[in-house]
């Protein structure tokens, strides 16, 4: 079972989580918690030897960027980090020559990005597999470490309820994603205009094992008994002249002790950083005992390299 799943995965792209069947994403899971396991024992692991992934950014990043990068160094391969305004890309190449040309090159190609048909486009030029780090509709890496995260914390997935409270974002999609696929209930709360995709939002529903999706304006609703509280920035990379706009629309949604009344007494926060203190969350509570943001941060590495191995890797 394990050693079919393996294969299926070989040479795949992932673009978003909506691609991958449940036990694709479990079997990255028990991957990512065997390489941080060795890590954390110091032992050397290097099954990417002289592989070379590329890495192209037009926004910004720190956690993806340095996670990716150190990661597949760990693992013994190199990572190259190609910013959009130093590579054609920025100038007028088309997305389809840029892949091409950089197929011929390298084993992988993250890109982070605007817009998810660019990602697509890219995927769909490329010979090499094509790593999603990040659009304005998904962000399906941070939810693999967010799942790792959850895992570790609360020994399972399958039962337990997340809420979202925020933006229906990029976290916002892939997270509803990965909570359907994993059996984990979730729900969502943000002002009228500013909820998750409806498209994804019925894509999350059909693939659902057994888990609800709500979606509501009422943030006291979202986080009733919930297991995790997750939220998000109001304004995303891209979205940065809607930042004062956005304080006022969605102040009744902060996250702060308040609303946390209504989670479950051993909720745990979380937030895929960086995080704004005094906006979408208090200081008390992404600094408070309840969080593991810094744990969830950690996990990206790990996660990113059991994808890395899975999709670039040679053995199976
Ligand atoms: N969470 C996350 O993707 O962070 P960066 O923007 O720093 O990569
Ligand atoms: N929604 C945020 C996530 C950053 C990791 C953004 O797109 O800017």
């Amino acid at each position: 079972m394990k050693q079919s799943v393996a294969l299926q995965l070989k040479g795949r792209d992932f673009l978003t989580l909506a691609d991958y069947q449940p036990e694709e994403i479990e079997y990255l899971l028990d991957l990512a918690k065997e390489i941080k396991l060795n890590q954390k024992q110091g032992k050397v692991y290097q099954p990417l030897k002289g592989k070379v992934l590329g890495l192209i950014f037009e926004k910004s990043s720190t956690r993806t960027r340095v996670s990716f990068e150190a990661g597949v160094y760990q693992l013994g391969g190199t990572g190259l980090f190609l910013s959009s305004n130093d590579i054609q890309l920025g100038r007028g190449e088309t997305i389809a020559d840029t892949a091409k040309v950089l197929s011929s090159y390298l084993d992988g190609i993250m890109i982070r990005t605007f817009a998810q048909a660019d990602v697509e486009e890219l995927a769909n030029n490329a010979s090499v597999p094509v790593i999603n780090g990040l659009t304005d509709t998904y962000h399906p890496c941070q939810v693999l470490a967010d799942l790792q995260t959850i895992q570790e914390v609360k020994g399972t997935l399958s039962g337990l309820k997340i809420a979202y409270i925020g933006d229906g974002n990029n976290m916002a999609h892939s997270l509803m994603l990965g909570a359907a696929k994993m059996g984990v209930h979730f729900s969502t709360a943000a002002p009228e205009g500013y909820l998750p995709d409806e498209t994804i939002v019925q894509k999350a529903k059909e693939v659902a094992v057994g888990s609800s999706i709500t979606i509501t304006t009422d943030p006291i609703e979202a986080v009733q008994d919930a297991d995790v509280i997750y939220t998000d920035v109001w304004a995303s990379m891209g979205q940065e002249s809607e930042q004062q706009a956005r304080e006022k629309l969605f102040s009744a949604y902060q996250v702060n002790q308040e609303l946390l009344i209504h989670a479950k007494p051993d909720y745990t926060f979380m937030h895929c950083l960086p995080a704004h203190r005094g906006e979408e969350v208090t200081a008390a509570v992404i600094d408070g005992g309840h969080s593991v943001v810094f744990q969830e941060a950690e996990n990206r590495i790990h996660a990113q390299k059991a994808l890395m191995i899975a999709l670039m890797g040679q053995e199976v």
